[in-house]
């Protein structure tokens, strides 16, 4: 567990600040040697714990994260292999904080289309390694985690739980938040500043970004079903920032009481926000069977990504 105070001594920052700008108190961070496939491996075998299945029945396996063991193989496959699910296709989704819901829509139509019965979709994230533990605006935001959801195709062909998706992305801002270094443009075989390696930000431009994308993605999906944001009676948007959800269920004009936060635990993890948020909603007894839950993300990309379900575990 990394905290305010840990993180006082790190960089110029307070408790204060980091708790009044984000909300955030502490984040999970892993141990040394440890990498993302390890935390997906845990999740995943979480989820078919939960759902009482085994590895075996698993078709596919989607791993939705930006911060992956090595550019290849995918933390899917890695995962796969370790949990044994050998009968499973598998692939990462690279869609940052929006990756999870984009991961359900990739699940929904692989079961809808009869390409597969159950896919498993786990977000795994180490933002640990990329965020600069010197750079005050940005290591304050992030925590590693992973959590995930087993989609299963109704035997007896039943409506889906799913409601709709609203995915999106805007390329064209791909500069306001980025790691520069690692990938094809600047590999790390060549010199570079050892800055450009880890998460560049331009906070003030995602901060706005976010707060609009969360508003306009949840009300074009709800006016695209016929049905407003009454019809939502739980709210569980991506852990970024709490200020960020404060002005967005502002704008919603949603009770903070039908909303689901957990990120003053764990920080901003990215891919695994949403789901790890959806599985301690259902501990916590929020997230009950036959509710209507909006799940909502957004993040570099830009992208972003809403999905509205009925939640109907097994
Ligand atoms: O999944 C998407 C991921 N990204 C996000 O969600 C990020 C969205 N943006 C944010 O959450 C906010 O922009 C931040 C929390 C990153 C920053 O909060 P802000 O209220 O937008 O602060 P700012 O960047 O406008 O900076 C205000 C001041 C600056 O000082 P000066 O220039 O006014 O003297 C910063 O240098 O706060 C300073 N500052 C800090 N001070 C203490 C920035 N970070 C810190 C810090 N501690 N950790």
């Amino acid at each position: 567990i990394l905290s305010n105070a840990d993180l006082e001594r790190q960089v110029d920052t307070t408790d204060e600040w980091i708790v009044s700008r984000t909300g955030i108190r502490e984040r999970r961070i892993v141990a040394p040697g440890q990498a993302t496939s390890d935390l997906a491996i845990l999740a995943a075998t979480n989820v078919l714990e939960a759902a009482q299945r085994g590895a075996d029945e698993i078709d596919v396996l989607i791993v939705p994260t930006c911060t992956p063991d090595h550019l290849f193989p995918s933390v899917s496959a890695i995962t796969a292999n370790a949990i044994g699910a050998h009968a499973a296709a598998a692939f990462d989704i690279q869609a940052v904080c929006s990756g999870f819901i984009y991961g359900l829509a990739q699940a929904l139509a692989l079961v809808e289309s009869g390409l597969a019965q159950n896919v498993l979709v786990v977000g795994a994230e180490v933002f640990s390694r990329v965020t600069n533990p010197h750079d005050r605006g940005t290591c304050i935001l992030f925590g590693d985690a992973a959590a995930g959801a087993l989609v299963v195709r109704d035997e007896d062909g039943g409506p889906s739980g799913f409601l709709g998706f609203e995915l999106g992305a805007d390329g064209s801002r791909g500069d306001q938040l980025i790691v520069p270094v690692g990938g094809t443009r600047h590999p790390a075989s060549e010199p570079f500043d050892p800055d450009d390696a880890y998460v560049q930000m331009n906070g003030r431009e995602v901060f706005r970004f976010a707060t609009r994308v969360i508003e306009d993605s949840v009300l074009r999906l709800l006016d695209r079903l016929g049905m407003t944001i009454d019809d939502v009676d739980l709210l569980v948007p991506h852990q970024a920032n709490q200020r960020i959800i404060d002005h967005a269920i502002g704008r919603l004009g949603i009770d903070a009481t039908r909303v689901f936060n957990n990120l003053e635990h764990y920080g901003n993890t990215s891919a695994a926000s949403i789901p790890l948020a959806m599985a301690e909603a259902r501990d916590a007894g929020a997230l009950r069977p036959g509710m209507r839950v909006m799940m909502v993300g957004f993040g570099a990309g830009l992208t972003w990504a809403a999905c509205f379900v009925r939640y109907e575990p097994e």
